[in-house]
């Protein structure tokens, strides 16, 4: 079987391997509005299905990184981390596919906008920010492509990532995951608004590695997940293309619940809501019914993010009071 460093070595082949001085890059963090559940190759990160995200914007990560000859070193958020603590250790396993040899030693400064470990996807933009810092370190001067296939080496839905605005991850089919990669769509949607609700900023009680395979493995409803994937994406392109509000809404927060139906019915279950999340829920679906066009979806965490358009911002705010309002398009 191809392995992660087999796939950085064919993306590398012919680059420089020496890091020199100091590096940083910013990447968004994305919210998928038709999602990413179950793996086809757990080492490479490869999915079952193709999924479709919104980046964050100016919310996301920041990576800065430096060579050095002593220790490898890991901060987040301005705190120096132990090496075995588990980002850390992420981070630094991370890091070895890419060290030209033992002495070459890592500074890694992590700094996020959004709460980490909180079904905000920071893993995501983290990873995606690192692979950027990486390329400017050592001059690799990879395509988006190549850039989106090791980020999805990190975590899946850092491939998506990469870019801004909506960002389809095609799923691709090869043993060796190199037509698995994300790509912007060539679209823009200025009034597109997404709310953050966050109901909880604890640590979810089982990260999505293991309760993705924990559903692939023992759900029965998992058979079902791969048609509704491949039926909302072909929806959401279409309501994407056609500033179809309702078309989208419906269908990202039908997938949401498909997926989170999918992991409940695991054994054992995989239940990241809380009675907070439920009331976000029902709230929304009450709001709808008195004519405001609002929607929700769901990550692999307790919070709620809602989908929306720049004209309903007072009214959804209104509604749920310290909501942080994102508009990915400006
Ligand atoms: O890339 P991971 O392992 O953090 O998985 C992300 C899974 C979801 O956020 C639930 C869905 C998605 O497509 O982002």
């Amino acid at each position: 079987m191809f392995t992660r460093q087999e796939a950085v070595q064919t993306l590398l082949r012919g680059r420089p391997r020496q890091p020199r001085g100091e590096a940083a890059a910013f990447a968004p963090a994305n919210i998928a509005l038709c999602k990413y559940w179950g793996k086809r190759n757990e080492e490479l990160n490869l999915p079952i299905t193709s999924s479709l995200s919104v980046s964050l914007g100016t919310l996301g990560s920041r990576v800065a990184l430096a060579a050095g000859r002593d220790r490898d070193t890991v901060e987040l958020n301005g705190q120096a981390l132990e090496n075995d603590s588990p980002f850390a250790q992420r981070t630094l396993d991370f890091l070895d596919l890419f060290r030209p040899n033992a002495d070459v030693r890592y500074r890694v400064a992590a700094n996020n906008t959004v709460p980490t470990a909180a079904g905000f996807a920071s893993s995501a933009s983290g990873f995606a920010a690192l692979v950027q810092a990486l390329d400017k370190l050592h001059g690799w001067a990879l395509d988006a492509r190549s850039l989106s296939i090791l980020a999805r080496l990190g975590s899946g839905s850092a491939c998506r990532s990469i870019h801004n605005g909506f960002v389809e991850w095609h799923a691709g089919n090869q043993a060796d995951g190199m037509d698995s990669f994300a790509e912007r769509l060539d679209a823009t949607w200025p009034a597109f608004r997404l709310g953050l609700v966050i109901v909880s900023g604890e640590e979810k009680p089982i990260a999505s590695r293991p309760a993705m395979k924990r559903t692939v493995e023992t759900s029965p409803l998992y058979g079902g997940w791969p048609v509704k994937a491949a039926r909302d994406l072909e929806e959401l392109r279409t309501a994407i293309r056609d500033h179809d509000f309702g078309r989208l809404g419906r269908t990202a927060e039908s997938n949401a619940l498909a997926m989170h139906a999918t992991m409940i019915a695991a054994w054992p279950t995989v239940l990241y809501w809380l009675p907070e999340s439920v009331a976000v829920m029902r709230r929304v679906a009450t709001l709808r019914a008195e004519g405001l066009d609002v929607y929700f979806t769901m990550d692999a965490g307790p919070n709620v993010k809602l989908l929306f358009l720049d004209e309903d911002t007072e009214a959804v705010s209104g509604a749920f009071p310290g909501l942080q309002v994102v508009a990915p398009f400006w």
